[in-house]
């Protein structure tokens, strides 16, 4: 399931981003890259030590404690350290799946990536082309989304970003570890949730949003993990 979060920054936030992320250090994004995907990966990106990625990911993992839908979606347990990548003109990152599990940077502590995330931070109209392309059983998604909005999406899927053909495509990524591992799970969960939220905001019936509600819990209960 594709979630999209509008909002997740303010523009003033994002114009803090583009203005700190114009004096980084850009390197070749295939330092993190694995050996499969290092073959079809041309973009950059900061050093994840840098004062630039921890700074700037502090301020987008702050955002997304307040933000409620990026927590219904994704129900995080741990949420990987945002990394940052651009892309200039004739720049892509061909098919590729994201690696399973990371070493968090600076620690001994792993996650298992089973959410995908890209907030995108550069504005529509400053590039042509570098869509995220991702697919699923209904085919090849393509999405792209104005400066502070972010997808989420299964990590478990095939993903790509198309060449971009002129202008700068910047954005952050990162993966979250779910309370939820499964896709099928967490997506029920998801709806289950935003029909109760519709239910209480139109006032409907007390007791059946209380049932509702204990399914919700009962199901999170039942296959989450912590
Ligand atoms: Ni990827």
């Amino acid at each position: 399931m594709l979630i999209h979060i509008p909002k997740v920054l303010t523009d003033v936030q994002v114009g803090i981003c583009r203005e700190r992320l114009a004096q980084a250090d850009w390197r070749d994004g295939r330092a993190t890259a694995g050996p499969q995907s290092a073959q079809v990966k041309a973009n950059l990106q900061i050093d994840e030590g840098s004062a630039e990625a921890r700074e700037l990911g502090k301020t987008i993992v702050g955002a997304l404690e307040r933000n409620s839908l990026f927590i219904s979606a994704a129900l995080p347990r741990f949420v990987y350290p945002p990394l940052f990548n651009r892309y200039e003109s004739g720049m892509s990152f061909g098919t590729h799946i994201d690696n399973a599990i990371r070493q968090v940077p600076g620690t001994v502590g792993r996650i298992r990536t089973d959410v995908s995330a890209t907030l995108f931070l550069s504005a529509l109209e400053d590039y042509e082309g570098g869509a995220l392309v991702v697919e699923d059983a209904y085919g090849a998604h393509k999405v792209k989304l104005p400066a502070g909005d972010m997808v989420l999406y299964p990590a478990t899927s095939l993903h790509s970003v198309s060449p971009v053909t002129s202008g700068v495509r910047l954005a952050a990524f990162f993966w979250v570890q779910s309370m939820v591992k499964d896709d099928g799970e967490r997506a029920l969960l998801f709806d289950l949730d935003s029909a109760i939220r519709d239910l209480t905001a139109a006032e409907t019936d007390g007791p059946a949003i209380v049932k509702l509600t204990g399914c919700y819990h009962n199901l999170l209960r039942k296959w989450s993990e912590m």
